[in-house]
């Protein structure tokens, strides 16, 4: 396998009037070509500021950035300005979270194209930059007529289309997706999903795919990434979180069980009782310890041990290495409740 992307350590934290509050902790993973990971986690876990750490867009005037991240070989924090440059769009791209509403309104869909093309290629002739706008627009089932549009005569649905169009256009081998289709309804998702899925196998792209919807992610990610307070607590393979006899991070278990689930004909959902994590304010041990069914009274002052094997996971109740473990887990998780 090939990693397409790492980061070691990530930490974000961010400047406010309030002092620095953190919001990415120490976070480590492995992108590999060819595959997507999917990151799921609540609103404010912290997703959208990993996205914007690995691309190297946060402001550095506002954030305090720890830790490495690695595009291929290469130390993105490390990278002059030029070359940074020269690695967005061509090495790695991103759809943001809500970027239809980024295209300019006064550009036509062909000139969006036109500005990317030339901005990197800028010897590029005009035809080559047409047919390859047509054959993009293509890709995500858009007419070639498109290239005349301007972004208030599209739906919402071929605008996001155009987006993603526009980030493969450098021909770029790693993508991430913040959040790509949710403001889309349902049929339009799914067809879009479906896209993004044939798109990613036959260039061979890593794709980071970034939802709030544990059930959207599973049925496109080749593993799920689970961030809670700006941590990973999971990395589990996509087989693994659709079969529930797997035991997963109680807070993993809660995404799962928060989808909905049809049973004799009724929807029923069931939420993850308590708030997020206040993260001006979190213990030493897990920060989700508070809202945890299964908490022992370890939790939430001891470090949280961490296993890694070909999956990752970070809890006190994992820490399974030996079947002595185990059971003194079991046991304290008794005297825990
Ligand atoms: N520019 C900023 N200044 C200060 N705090 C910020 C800033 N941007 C994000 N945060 C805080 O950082 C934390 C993580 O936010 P982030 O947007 O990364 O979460 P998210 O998981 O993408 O949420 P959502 O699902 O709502 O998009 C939140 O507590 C948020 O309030
Ligand atoms: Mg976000």
């Amino acid at each position: 396998m090939t990693e397409a992307l790492s980061t070691d350590g990530l930490t974000v934290s961010y400047d406010t009037p309030q002092g620095l509050v953190p919001a990415l902790r120490g976070v480590s993973f492995t992108l590999y070509r060819d595959e997507i990971l999917g990151l799921v986690g609540e609103s404010g876990s912290g997703k959208s500021t990993l996205a914007m750490a690995i691309m190297r867009l946060l402001d550095p005037d506002r954030t305090q950035v720890k830790g490495e991240v690695m595009v291929g070989s290469r130390p993105l924090y490390d990278l002059s300005k030029g070359d940074l440059r020269h690695l967005w769009w061509e090495e790695i791209a991103m759809v943001f979270q809500s970027s239809m509403n980024a295209l300019n309104p006064v550009l036509s869909v062909g000139e969006h194209f036109t500005d990317t093309f030339l901005a990197h290629r800028p010897a590029m002739k005009i035809a080559e930059i047409r047919q390859k706008t047509i054959s993009l627009l293509e890709q995500v089932q858009l007419s070639a007529q498109v290239i005349r549009s301007y972004p208030h005569e599209l739906s919402g649905g071929m605008k996001q289309r155009v987006v993603i169009a526009l980030a493969l256009a450098l021909d770029p081998k790693v993508l991430i997706m913040d959040e790509p289709t949710t403001a889309l309804d349902v049929v339009v998702q799914h067809s879009i999903l479906t896209e993004v899925a044939a798109i990613q196998r036959e260039r061979h792209l890593a794709v980071l795919f970034i939802s709030h919807d544990f059930s959207l992610v599973s049925g496109l990610a080749h593993r799920i990434a689970v961030m809670y307070a700006g941590e990973l607590v999971e990395i589990t393979e996509k087989s693994l979180a659709t079969n529930s006899s797997n035991p997963h991070h109680p807070y993993t278990e809660g995404l799962i069980q928060a989808t909905p689930q049809i049973t004799g004909g009724r929807v029923r959902i069931q939420g993850i009782p308590g708030e997020p994590a206040d993260m001006s304010h979190l213990a030493p041990g897990c920060a989700f310890w508070e809202r945890c069914t299964k908490r022992l009274d370890k939790c939430k002052m001891l470090p949280v041990p961490e296993k890694h094997t070909h999956t990752f996971i970070r809890c006190h109740l994992m820490d399974l290495s030996s079947s002595q473990s185990h059971s003194q887990s079991k046991e304290e998780l008794a005297h825990g409740q």
